[in-house]
């Protein structure tokens, strides 16, 4: 979906980056290469930093999560920074209580279980209670400009974020969220409307803070639901809050796992780049999205653990089902692992390069 850039946006030094013109579909000197998760505990530098504060502590403070955020862009020759925060975050202020907790992950100790719950949940604007995110991007943006790398901000996509609302945390068969939606239709389309209007905001401030694309991570809704269910119950809400990102005037990359029964459904919702995760052949995914759209993708993050020689024939597999067609930005097909070494992070940045150029 090409969508004019909103006038009030000016250009960044980030327009004519590699990732911005693939997200355009324009011709590039190499392919571009970001890996999702590239800022976290892979890093020794960032290892060090939580040590000493918490994870939330780390995200409400724009200096901390500021250098977070540089420590790949500094290490590696990344064709991105992606905003050190969570998707989790923006829950506090509709009313969830969060905590990250060591060993087990985000949990909140106050589920939603009924429909007074949902009718209970505020809207806050993101300047009210997510302002140290924006003010990081700022500062983020001011380091990146002279280079010309573009910053991404991102959000978590409405069944994603409901699942940890209704579940209270992580979950493996989404049971209660699940219930919920098919106990409480009415109450789920309140819910899910609530956070299409607390995300489209937060991304269209993170948008005018100076994030030059974002990401909607639709981390579990493919895990959850089968076809049926997502154009039912997901699909409408991914829908409704791309396109209020028009206004935003940035391109948006419509990301989810787990996806590829119904992946075509998934590009209908919009977005100016797919997220493929790493469970099909890139090529066969693309034509599923139509060849028109850009993707992105799709590396296996285990693969970085493999020895170089494994680790690069798969890098190969993605790049020759690329083919080189215009478009495609290097990703993994899901997070980096904490525990991928250092080396093949580097390798893999400047093999894709290397092997790309022109
Ligand atoms: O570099 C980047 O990509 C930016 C940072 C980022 C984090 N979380 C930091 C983080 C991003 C983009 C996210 C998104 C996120 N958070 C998603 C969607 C992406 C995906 O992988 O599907 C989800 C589902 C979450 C929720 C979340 N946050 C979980 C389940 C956990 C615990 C498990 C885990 O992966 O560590 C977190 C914590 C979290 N978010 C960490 C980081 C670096 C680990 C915190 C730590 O222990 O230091």
């Amino acid at each position: 979906m090409n969508r004019p850039a909103a006038a009030e946006k000016p250009k960044s030094s980030a327009y004519d980056s590699r990732l911005l013109k693939t997200i355009r579909r324009e011709e590039t000197d190499v392919t571009p290469v970001w890996l999702m998760r590239q800022a976290g505990r892979y890093m020794e530098n960032y290892r060090a930093i939580r040590a000493k504060h918490s994870m939330l502590e780390v995200i409400q403070t724009p200096e901390l999560a500021c250098e977070i955020t540089m420590q790949p862009i500094n290490a590696f020759d990344l064709d991105a920074a992606i905003i050190f925060a969570d998707i989790l975050p923006p829950l506090i202020g509709m009313g969830m209580n969060l905590e990250f907790v060591k060993g087990v992950g985000p949990v909140m100790d106050n589920p939603i279980t009924t429909t007074k719950d949902v009718d209970m949940l505020a809207c806050p604007p993101a300047t009210l209670h997510l302002q140290s995110t924006l003010d990081a991007i700022k500062l983020v943006k001011a380091e990146l400009e002279p280079k010309g790398i573009p910053l991404l901000g991102f959000s978590g996509a409405p069944f994603t974020l409901a699942s940890y609302m209704i579940e209270g945390g992580g979950s493996k068969v989404y049971a209660k969220t699940k219930a919920f939606m098919y106990t409480e239709p009415a109450a789920w389309v309140r819910l899910m409307d609530k956070l299409v209007t607390v995300q489209a905001d937060y991304l269209i401030q993170q948008a005018k803070a100076g994030a030059d694309a974002v990401q909607i991570f639709d981390s579990w809704a493919g895990w959850a639901l089968g076809q049926y269910d997502y154009n039912r119950y997901v699909a409408p809400y991914n829908t409704k809050l791309i396109s209020m990102l028009g206004r935003s005037g940035v391109p948006v990359i419509n990301f989810s796992t787990g996806t590829y029964p119904y992946l075509e459904d998934v590009a209908a919702c919009g977005g100016d780049v797919v997220g493929i995760d790493w469970r099909m052949p890139l090529d066969e995914a693309w034509e599923k999205v139509g060849t028109d759209m850009a993707v992105m993708g799709n590396l296996d993050p285990i693969a970085l653990l493999a020895p170089w020689g494994e680790l690069k024939f798969r890098i190969d597999q993605v790049l020759d089902a690329a083919d080189g067609r215009l478009g495609h930005i290097f990703n993994l097909g899901h997070g980096i692992l904490p525990n991928t070494p250092i080396d093949n992070v580097r390798r893999l940045v400047d093999y894709v390069h290397e092997r790309t150029a022109k």
